[in-house]
């Protein structure tokens, strides 16, 4: 296998790295939900403060306003728009939007029927209604779309007829006030019934701004969870080289030098067990081994001293037995015995003297 090739030090940088990555995917994804669904919720919070506040005019516009404007409403020419909720709502938030910061938000009582064309749904809005239409319980819809080149999240809430009232404006022309027809037409916004459901009113709320900063947060959070699991793996890396892989090559060399020959003096040195002395000083595993093997390649250096005093010996012994065997060869010559004997005779002759 390619990881028992690797040298330990890699082999536990690759191990973290793994360990790492699939940590940070994981917490990356986990992060991601959460930051989305921040944004979301903060985006849903801004669009529901301005949908109540729509309704809260709409409310107005109909208990204060409306019955003051009722009684002028047949007798003027021109029907006078302001009695009506839905106008105001949309001037009202019209004038909002001129604030730049509001410039993206949108409000509309999107209806299939209109009175007003400006309040035409759109296809999409269309869909909303229709789906309102189609299950009486759907009492909210939500969701990203484009609109103004931009995403935009909606929230959108079936508009409904739920008054008698409201038909007489919005059910045939003939019932209507003149000035409405005079304003509006004949054409458009009515033969509506009593509870049903004419169309979506929808807030929109730009939620790119949001999602970008969602987004921002994400790649911040990550590039620290990177840079720190970066500087732990170098820092593990150093400590594992120092305080591992360090004391283990020495050893390592040590004994390959000793499986050698130790005679040559360059050799010795690294086989010297002084070598050992910091990491022998060690409580752990490694201090243990260090110990072991200091006194290993000392008993190894102290056997070969005393085999090399023996051999030292042995060859003076031999060295000696040659000088006597050659001796004897000297004095076993019949030569040597001869001049032997006659040196005996002189010195019997001479003591007899
Ligand atoms: C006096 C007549 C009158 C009455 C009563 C009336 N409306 Fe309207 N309604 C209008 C007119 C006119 C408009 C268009 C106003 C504008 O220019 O935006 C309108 C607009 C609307 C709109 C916006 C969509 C569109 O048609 O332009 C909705 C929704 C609506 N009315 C619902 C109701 C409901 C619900 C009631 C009953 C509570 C009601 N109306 C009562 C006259 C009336």
């Amino acid at each position: 296998m390619i990881m028992n090739n690797l040298k330990l030090g890699t082999k536990f940088t690759l191990f973290l790295s793994l360990v790492f990555i699939s940590g940070i995917f994981i917490s990356g994804v986990a992060l991601s939900e959460a930051l989305q669904r921040k944004a979301q919720e903060q985006i849903v919070s801004k669009g529901m403060v301005l949908l109540e506040t729509m309704n809260s005019v709409r409310n107005y516009t109909n208990t204060q306003v409306n019955p003051l404007l009722t009684p002028l409403l047949d007798r003027e020419e021109e029907f006078i728009a302001e009695s009506i909720p839905s106008y105001s709502v949309r001037e009202i938030f019209e004038k909002l939007r001129q604030n730049p910061d509001y410039n993206n938000f949108f409000h509309k009582d999107a209806t299939l029927n209109p009175t007003n064309l400006r309040d035409k749904a759109d296809e999409f809005e269309t869909q909303l209604a229709k789906r309102f239409r189609q299950d009486s319980n759907l009492k909210e819809l939500s969701g990203f779309r484009e609109l103004f080149g931009e995403k935009v999240f909606y929230i959108a809430r079936p508009l409904a007829i739920k008054e008698e009232s409201c038909l007489r404006c919005h059910s045939t022309p003939d019932a209507a006030p003149k000035s409405q027809i005079n304003t509006y037409g004949s054409e458009h916004g009515f033969g509506w019934k009593l509870n049903e459901i004419i169309g979506a009113q929808t807030i929109y709320v730009p939620a790119e701004s949001v999602l970008e900063s969602a987004r921002r947060s994400f790649s911040l959070v990550i590039g620290i969870f990177l840079g720190v699991f970066a500087a732990i793996i170098l820092l593990i890396n150093f400590l594992l080289k120092q305080s591992v892989i360090q004391p283990i090559r020495i050893m390592a060399r040590m004994a390959e030098k000793i499986s050698e020959n130790t005679a040559d003096s360059d050799k010795a040195q690294e086989c010297n067990p002084q070598n050992l002395t910091k990491v022998a000083r060690r409580g752990d595993e490694l201090g243990q081994m260090g110990r072991v093997f200091q006194r290993m390649a000392q008993e190894v250096r102290d056997r070969e001293q005393r085999l090399k005093q023996q051999v030292r010996e042995l060859r003076i012994e031999i060295d000696h037995a040659k000088k006597q065997k050659q001796v004897a060869e000297i004095t076993d010559t019949d030569f040597f015995q001869q001049l032997e004997k006659r040196a005996k005779k002189l010195r019997t002759r001479n003591s007899e003297d």
